[in-house]
């Protein structure tokens, strides 16, 4: 791989050696490597999403990462006001840039019959034993009808009352009222504050009903309570559940708890009830840091979190991931952009700058579509190496959310940019040393002190 890059230079030599030189420095100080992904590329890495995308929670981040790249004023994360534009501006229609989000939600609601044996009422919008899960192609089920898609032929509205009926009716839930992630039987998972909140808040909004705006911090407030690891400041998987708990600090699991809490908040910040709902959007900023200040001592300097960000690579069952690396990083320039912290930016630019490196030549134009001399993604633009994201405990080839997750962090990452990359040189939060340092340290300090005295 990075033989390509010294072949280059050696062929200047011959010509212009001052150019090895300024070459050198360039690569010595990290500038040689181009660490960001060319529109083409982005577009190979969008193309595998699609292909890979197949299952209910990667349908609904799928199209999340649509309106985040590509019609960024229906993403909840643009300062517009919510509702959107009931109708779509004509920038974005001729750029049909919606186009592949709304054949979600036309695909899964014309096909919602068929997945739940024609059952009438209360039902979520695809067959699955997650209950959690399927809400998050929620949104892009509401849009089709707040935009008016198919002239009224296909029923968005009822697909999504049903959804939001079937949370609040037909899934178990704990005494406190927290939805269980799971239709047989209640159990906790980290992955549904992306599922479920920003489903039940932008369903409050679009229909003006402040109490499911309400409810979207509730659940987020009651899963905390259940899955935060109050010394650690991470969240642990999946609790509850008569078998298949996981209570380690699974990273994506703590990408999803940051990545939805964000978007709970700033869907309720661009809405009417903005103003009522402060506490609760400070709370959920503080939630996210703490997420973040959990985590990312964790990052070694690979710069790329382990499946488990707490135990080491060499671990029994883990190993380095690359998806949960591009969502947590994403949600630090997110918590840059929207809330001004700034605390962890230096280690997002770490990440990102490790997961977009590459050893081919800085000069890739903009119509470099493959991703070849990447150090953490194939040619035809899979992320490597990544979680088996249908097998948490294992590592896989081909991650649908891996694919999104990137294309995420490439969309806040650009817009962080524009925003004139603030927090960059972010002072670094101090480690805490450890308690045995502090012991031990006092203890030679004392007798040094000690012997100072006695010579
Ligand atoms: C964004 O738009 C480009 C250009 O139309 C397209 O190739 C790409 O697949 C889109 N990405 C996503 C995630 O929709
Ligand atoms: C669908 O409904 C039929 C008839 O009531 C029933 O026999 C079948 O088990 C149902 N299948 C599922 C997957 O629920
Ligand atoms: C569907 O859209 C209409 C506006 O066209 C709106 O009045 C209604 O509340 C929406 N329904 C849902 C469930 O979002
Ligand atoms: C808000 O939504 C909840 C849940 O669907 C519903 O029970 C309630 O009646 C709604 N409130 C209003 C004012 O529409
Ligand atoms: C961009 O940065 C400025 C401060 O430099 C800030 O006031 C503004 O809100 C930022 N814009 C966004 C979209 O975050
Ligand atoms: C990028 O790759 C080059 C060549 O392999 C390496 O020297 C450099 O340290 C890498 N940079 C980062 C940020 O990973
Ligand atoms: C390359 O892409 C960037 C970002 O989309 C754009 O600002 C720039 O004008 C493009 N350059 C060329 C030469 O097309
Ligand atoms: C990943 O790819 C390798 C080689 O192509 C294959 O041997 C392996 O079984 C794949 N693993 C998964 C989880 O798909």
């Amino acid at each position: 791989m990075s033989w390509r890059f010294d072949s280059r230079c050696t062929r200047r030599v011959g010509r212009k050696s001052w150019t090895l030189g300024a070459t050198a420095i360039l690569a010595l100080s990290g500038l040689g490597h181009a660490q960001t992904l060319t529109d083409g590329q982005v577009d190979t890495v969008s193309a595998r999403l699609a292909e890979a995308a197949q299952q209910s929670w990667e349908f609904g981040t799928r199209a999340q990462t649509i309106l985040e790249l590509n019609a960024t004023q229906y993403s909840v994360f643009s300062s517009n006001a919510l509702p959107p534009p009931a109708t779509i501006p004509q920038s974005i229609s001729d750029s049909k840039a919606l186009d592949p989000f709304f054949a979600i939600a036309k695909n899964i609601v014309s096909n919602r019959a068929k997945s739940n044996n024609n059952t009438v009422g209360p039902q979520p919008l695809i067959q699955d034993g997650s209950a959690a899960d399927p809400a998050s192609i929620g949104v892009a089920v509401l849009l089709a009808n707040w935009t008016g898609q198919d002239s009224g032929n296909i029923d968005y509205a009822g697909a999504a009352k049903d959804q939001l009926d079937f949370l609040f009716e037909k899934v178990p839930k704990t005494s406190d009222g927290a939805i269980s992630h799971r239709v047989s039987e209640v159990q906790l998972w980290s992955d549904f504050v992306y599922m479920v909140p920003p489903f039940l808040a932008y369903y409050g909004v679009l229909t003006r009903n402040r109490t499911l705006v309400a409810e979207a911090y509730n659940q987020i407030k009651l899963y905390r309570n259940y899955l935060r690891d109050p010394k650690q400041g991470m969240w642990k998987h999946v609790l509850l559940g008569t078998s298949g708990n996981d209570e380690g600090f699974w990273s994506t699991g703590n990408g999803w708890a940051a990545a939805g809490s964000l978007r709970v908040l700033a869907t309720m910040r661009n809405s009417e009830y903005s103003n009522t709902f402060k506490n609760e959007q400070n709370d959920l900023a503080s939630w996210v840091r703490e997420i973040h200040a959990g985590i990312y001592p964790h990052l070694d300097d690979t710069s790329i979190f382990t499946n488990y960000a707490d135990q080491p690579p060499t671990a029994p069952g883990n190993f380095y991931d690359a998806a949960s690396t591009a969502l947590l990083a994403s949600t630090v320039y997110r918590a840059a952009l929207l809330l001004n912290e700034f605390t962890y930016v230096p280690f997002a630019e770490r990440s990102r700058k490790a997961l977009f490196n590459t050893t081919a030549s800085a000069a890739s134009s903009n119509s470099t579509s493959t991703l070849d001399s990447f150090a953490h993604f194939t040619e035809d633009g899979w992320l490597r190496p990544v979680v088996n994201p249908h097998s948490y405990g294992v590592q896989g080839n081909e991650s649908a959310e891996g694919q999104a997750f990137v294309v995420q962090l490439h969309a806040v990452y650009r817009e962080w940019v524009q925003n004139g990359s603030r927090g960059e040189n972010a002072a670094q939060p101090r480690v805490t040393p450890p308690i045995w340092f502090v012991v031990v340290a006092t203890a030679v300090a004392a007798v040094v002190a000690g012997a100072g005295l006695v010579f």
